[in-house]
């Protein structure tokens, strides 16, 4: 039997691939990862669509109680659906890891991810470098991690695709402002000179949707702006070829 890893795409239950669509039909489950990003439709949409009941998967079930998961799959098809695409988020690594272990046939159905529909804002993908998360801070954890790849990404010229914190069990989606405003700190603390209020950033929402929204802007107008539902990410952009600076005057 077959473990189907099956990337949804960014928007509604209709951008699903036709391959995607048979092999969820196929499904004796259909388990829906729930924790890395999220659709712009409710669950019914899809059950509705796929005409399959869906399980939805949270972050304690797919990385500590993958067998729950994977046992069905010895003897049953199962689907394991992901928002975007499905290597979109590390996380899905270890699953088809674990599922070798056990000798379980996987097949992989890929999708659109918001890493290749960035794009879409008209920089050239080639031209970023690695891709950042900017995260809720905690107690005792407050990385830089993302003020230092902006820092590495600018001196290469490259641009960098800053993904924003979710906290799934709160229903909680970093804001475009939340994430600026938490690289504004980090320069505050560093000082390196990287980011401040004039300096031109993209942030965009809903991005591969109908309603998606993208603004090209100093980081203090940024600040002011309402981007509207989750999720969102922002990205800084490194040198910019005349046809890139053409496309971002889009956005202006
Ligand atoms: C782990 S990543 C993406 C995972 C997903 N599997 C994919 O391939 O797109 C989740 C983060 O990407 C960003 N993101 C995802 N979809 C987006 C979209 N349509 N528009 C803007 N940002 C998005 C948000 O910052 C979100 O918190």
């Amino acid at each position: 039997m077959v473990l189907y890893f099956i990337g949804l795409g960014l928007e509604d239950e209709k951008d699903i691939t036709v391959k995607g669509l048979y092999a969820v039909k196929k499904s004796d489950y259909v388990f829906l990862e729930n924790y890395t990003s999220l659709l712009q439709v409710p669950v019914e949409k899809l059950e509705e669509f796929y005409g399959k009941k869906i399980i939805g998967a949270d972050r304690n079930l797919v990385e500590n109680n993958a067998d729950e998961i994977l046992d069905k799959a010895k003897d049953k098809n199962v689907s394991f659906l992901v928002v975007g695409d499905i290597f979109g988020a590390t996380t899905h690594t270890d699953l088809w890891l674990r599922a070798k272990e056990k000798n379980i046939e996987c097949r992989f159905i890929h999708n659109a991810s918001v890493i290749n529909v960035a794009g879409s804002v008209g920089l050239e993908l080639y031209k970023f470098g690695k891709t950042t998360s900017i995260v809720f801070p905690e107690k005792n954890y407050n990385p830089k991690t993302a003020y230092d790849v902006i820092k590495m990404n600018k001196k290469n010229g490259l641009h960098t695709l800053c993904l924003l914190d979710i906290k799934s069990k709160d229903n909680k989606f970093m804001s475009v402002k939340e994430g600026l405003n938490l690289l504004l700190e980090k320069e505050n603390e560093l000082g390196k000179k990287l980011i401040n209020g004039d300096t031109k950033v993209i942030g965009c929402a809903r991005l591969g949707c109908k309603d998606k929204k993208i603004k090209y802007s100093v980081v203090k107008d940024l600040l002011k702006e309402d981007f509207g539902k989750p999720p969102h990410c922002i990205i800084v952009p490194g040198e910019l070829h005349f046809i890139e600076e053409e496309a971002l005057k889009n956005w202006v």
